[in-house]
């Protein structure tokens, strides 16, 4: 079982603010109480600043007590709300910020996100000297330095839940359903939810090739006797990708129902596993801080918690674990 990294010597940090920032993920709110139980059992004063960096620049920030993070561990969402903030990749921006939370007293900064709100904590410390750690917060389980990230597994398990569904529909119709999943730039969640929903294809933003055969592949499906078939496509840049895959299948002879699951994939009760995973990963960072670390994020490699230099995180995307497709690929023919 995954296990926190704890500080135990003394240390000097007397106050730390925490924010959720990018788009909200479930088990943030269980990473938010982690935070805040930890720091207060350590006698650490602990703010919370509402709607990300846009929050932070506004000076929204509130003291929290462990009272106010009660019965918030199983809410999806973020009780601190969240928000994308361009004016944050402003240097300017960002000197501002940390001279407001000096002002406040505050003297670290926890960002629970993906890798844009990291980009953004990276640079608030390293050209303000204010120490920031990140946890890996985002649906989307692309962030380099981890294999998991808060919020993907209970994604997944909603999208999976709804193609089940959707297989029972296109069973009784004999119907093929293109389901678009989210994933702007990354396929992790077009790749798990394809395998765990029997998909005959899978299409992935890293990988252009995944657009070529799908009526093909659904061919071979029906000559193996399959009246029904599931394609999985990542949105991509823009929603909407999977009615380019419908008119390629339509090329091909087929006609596609589309099924777009969108924004439900972010909402809903966080899985076990996401809160496990929340409340270890938040509980490592604050240690991070306890014991003067900071520019970090916390993460998981190997099963293990472990901490990676922003530095080493922000210029990089996470590819797809190697094999994935070809299993997909052969678990489907
Ligand atoms: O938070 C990640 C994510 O859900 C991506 O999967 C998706 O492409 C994007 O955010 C959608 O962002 P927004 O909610 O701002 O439209």
């Amino acid at each position: 079982m995954l296990a926190p990294i704890l500080h135990k010597g003394k240390s000097k940090v007397k106050s730390i603010a925490v924010l959720t920032s990018g788009g909200d993920a479930p088990g943030m709110n269980a990473a938010i109480r982690a935070v805040v139980r930890t720091a207060i059992s350590h006698e650490v004063a602990v703010y919370g600043v509402a709607k990300g960096y846009s929050g932070l620049l506004e000076g929204r920030i509130q003291r929290l007590s462990a009272g106010s993070v009660a019965n918030i561990i199983q809410r999806g969402g973020t009780i601190l709300k969240t928000d994308r903030c361009p004016a944050f990749y402003e240097k300017s921006a960002r000197r501002e910020a940390a001279n407001l939370m000096r002002r406040q007293g505050i003297e670290s900064l926890i960002v629970i996100g993906g890798d844009g709100s990291y980009k953004g904590a990276h640079y608030l410390e390293t050209e303000n000297d204010f120490p920031v750690i990140g946890i890996p917060g985002t649906i989307d389980n692309d962030i380099p330095g981890t294999e998991d990230t808060i919020g993907f597994d209970t994604s997944v398990n909603t999208a999976i839940e709804a193609i089940d569904r959707i297989r029972d529909t296109a069973n009784s119709h004999d119907r093929v359903f293109i389901v678009e999943v989210m994933g702007r730039s990354s396929g992790h969640i077009a790749l798990q939810v394809g395998i765990g929903g029997g998909a005959e294809r899978i299409i992935v933003p890293e990988l252009p090739e995944t657009w070529k055969g799908v009526s093909k592949a659904v061919d071979r499906g029906i000559k193996r006797g399959k009246t029904s078939s599931i394609i999985v496509v990542a949105e991509g840049p823009k929603p909407g990708l999977a009615f380019r895959v419908a008119k390629q299948l339509e090329k091909g002879g087929h006609s596609g129902k589309v099924c777009i699951l969108g924004h439900i994939q972010r909402g809903g009760t966080p899985t076990a596993h996401d809160r496990f995973l929340a409340s270890v990963l938040a509980t490592s960072a604050v240690h991070c801080l306890l014991a003067g670390k900071s520019n970090l994020a916390v993460g998981v490699l190997n099963g293990q918690v472990v901490r990676v230099p922003l530095a080493e995180i922000v210029r990089h995307r996470r590819p797809l674990p190697e094999g994935l497709m070809l299993m997909a690929a052969d678990l489907a023919s």
